[in-house]
Order: C-alpha cells, then sequence, then structure tokens
C-alpha cells in the first residue's frame, strides 16, 4: 500500500513537473522567423527527435541523426508548407515568415534510451501601425475644448491609451483580431501639455504624438465667428457692387442722352434726361 502511494505521489510529481517547468513561452512578430531551441545536451546520435504542433500533436519534423534524417511536415492543412527548417546541428526548429495561425503548442519530443520532452508556446503578434489622431469633427460646435479621436484599422490583441506627459489618461484594450479601435480626448485650446496616444501589445509599440496647434489651430466658436465676418464681407461687398453697377448704368445713360442730344443737334441747350430731351425735341419734328 505504501509502496503504491509513493509511486503514484512520484509519478505525480513528474507529471506536474513536467507541466510547469518545460513549457517556455515564446513571442514573435508576424512576418518574423522564430527559433524554438532544442538546449539538450545528451542526446544521443540514435535518438529520434520530433516536433509536433497543436493539441492534436500533428508531426511536423523528424530528425534521426544517426540515418541522417531530416524530414519537415507541411501539417493537415498545408499551413507549413515552405516555412520550416532544422537545424541539423542542434535539432532546433526555426519557422519563418510567421502568421497567426502558427500560433500555439510545439512540442519536442525526444526518443531513445532516454525519452524527454519540452512544449514552446508561440505567440504571434500583427505589425502595429501608427496610431492616426484626427479632429473629431462629429463634435459639438458650441464645445469650448478640443475633441481629438486616436484611431487604428485592423488591430488585435492590443492596448491603445492617451498619455499626458508620462502618466495615463485613459486607455481600450482588445482581444479579437482585426478590428478597429477609436479612443477620445479632450484639450484645451491653449493647453501646452505634451499628448502622445500610444497602440501597444505585449512586445512592442507605436506612438504618435499630438500636435495641438496643428490640430486644434481654429475653435470651432472663432471658426463661426471666421464664417459670419466672411459672410458680412460678402454681403458688403455685394451691396457695394450693386451701387456701383447702378451707377454705372447712370453714367452710361447719361452719355448716351449726351450723345443723342450732341447729335441731334445743337438748337437746345443741354437737357438733364433722355425724357427731357425728347420732350424738347418733340414740337421741333412736328
Ligand atoms: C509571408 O507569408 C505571407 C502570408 O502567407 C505571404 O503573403 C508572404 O509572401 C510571405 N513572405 C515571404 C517573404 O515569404
Ligand atoms: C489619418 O486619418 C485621416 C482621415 O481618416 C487620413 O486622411 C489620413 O491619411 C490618416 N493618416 C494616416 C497616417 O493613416
Ligand atoms: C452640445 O453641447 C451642449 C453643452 O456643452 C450640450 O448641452 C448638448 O447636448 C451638446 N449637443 C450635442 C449634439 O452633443
Ligand atoms: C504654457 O506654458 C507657459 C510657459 O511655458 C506657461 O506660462 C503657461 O501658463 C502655460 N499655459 C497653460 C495653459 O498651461
Ligand atoms: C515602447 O517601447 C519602448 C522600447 O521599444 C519602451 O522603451 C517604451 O517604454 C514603450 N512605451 C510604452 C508606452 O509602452
Amino acid at each position: 500500500m505504501f509502496v503504491l502511494f509513493c509511486f503514484c505521489w512520484w509519478s505525480l510529481i513528474s507529471v506536474f513537473v513536467a507541466l510547469t517547468d518545460e513549457i517556455q513561452s515564446v513571442s514573435v512578430v508576424e512576418g518574423n522567423s522564430v527559433l524554438l531551441r532544442m538546449d539538450v545536451t545528451e542526446i544521443q546520435d540514435d535518438d529520434n527527435i520530433l516536433w509536433k504542433f497543436g493539441d492534436d500533436h500533428f508531426l511536423i519534423a523528424k530528425i534521426n541523426r544517426d540515418k541522417q534524417i531530416f524530414s519537415t511536415f507541411d501539417g493537415p492543412d498545408g499551413r507549413f508548407r515552405d516555412r520550416l527548417k532544422l537545424d541539423k546541428q542542434t535539432g532546433s526548429l526555426i519557422i519563418t515568415n510567421i502568421t497567426t495561425e502558427h500560433a500555439g503548442l510545439y512540442q519536442l519530443q525526444i526518443i531513445g534510451a532516454k525519452w524527454s520532452s519540452k512544449t514552446f508556446n508561440v505567440f504571434v503578434y500583427g505589425h502595429l501601425p501608427t496610431p492616426n489622431i484626427t479632429r473629431d469633427s462629429s463634435q459639438n460646435l458650441s464645445s469650448s475644448s478640443c475633441s481629438l479621436l486616436c484611431s487604428v484599422v485592423n488591430v488585435g490583441h492590443v492596448t491603445l491609451s492617451w498619455y499626458k506627459g508620462n502618466s495615463l489618461l485613459s486607455s481600450i484594450s482588445v482581444s479579437d483580431l482585426s478590428i478597429s479601435l477609436s479612443l477620445p480626448l479632450e484639450v484645451e485650446y491653449q493647453d501646452n501639455n505634451t499628448y502622445s496616444c500610444v497602440l501597444n501589445n505585449p512586445i512592442s509599440n507605436q506612438t504618435t504624438h499630438l500636435d495641438i496647434s496643428k490640430l486644434c489651430h481654429t475653435s470651432p466658436v472663432s471658426l463661426i465667428v471666421l464664417v459670419s465676418a466672411v459672410g458680412s464681407l460678402l454681403i458688403v461687398a455685394a451691396v457695394v457692387m450693386c451701387c456701383i453697377c447702378r451707377k454705372c448704368r447712370k453714367t452710361v445713360t447719361a452719355v448716351k442722352t449726351l450723345e443723342e442730344d450732341r447729335t441731334d443737334s445743337s438748337k437746345s441747350r443741354k437737357p438733364k434726361s433722355k425724357a427731357n430731351a425728347v420732350y424738347q425735341n418733340v414740337p421741333k419734328k412736328r
């Protein structure tokens, strides 16, 4: 009974150790290569080394140095095609141009006189775009502060944050793949603090600094004033144009009248209007 208990306890401990000590996390940015290093030193030449992927333990690579066998496999859906390389010296596995579908558990098994295994948990993160800061045009024109939006498109497993200097103002996190995010910020027009919008995942970040003078140079209020000023100017200009035109027409009429008078004859003395001239000429034609 005691022996059985001891045996059970011992196997439990070894399973526990295998589960805890042998999982190594590896983070990599999409498009890069990752090396899953096999740093087991005591390895025999006739040991078989197997690399397996995923919960279903698909065989993706096999090494037998004694027989000079170095094989890689594409996986059941071909997702590893042209992406796997084996380091013939060390037995390490290299995954090139990694994508999110290659994230997951990779198990290394050494099968020989002595069995051992090691598991790598590979996390693949997307390339981070630079956040884009824009003026929030949907905002209230009567607002006395400048409304801004920091936005990113097609991101997953990221956090988007606004910083004032080095202190965090607000943030939003997303665990889905490929969605768009935006985070608002209100600043005063005369604010001279430094603000930045930061997009980050566990292994990298991208920062865009806010240029208040560029984005918030016109307050909506001054914009209204500007628009009404331009409007009144236009009205004044229109009125002035009207007057000038009327004057023009009058001048033209006057000139015409003068010319008619001159060609008519010098019998009548310079009449002040055409109507006058016609009236004066009428009796002479009779
Ligand atoms: C990397 O993988 C992507 C997606 O499968 C592919 O479009 C691209 O051409 C690959 N790049 C290289 C350098 O192999
Ligand atoms: C930022 O967003 C604006 C408006 O959507 C767009 O015109 C501009 O090209 C974007 N800039 C960058 C760097 O994405
Ligand atoms: C505009 O701002 C005023 C006061 O700041 C607020 O009462 C009103 O609801 C806002 N309107 C919209 C459409 O946001
Ligand atoms: C902006 O900075 C100047 C000096 O750098 C300071 O005198 C002024 O009070 C600041 N304005 C605000 C609104 O913080
Ligand atoms: C962004 O990454 C750099 C190093 O790449 C680090 O020094 C900096 O603290 C990070 N910034 C944030 C806000 O995480």
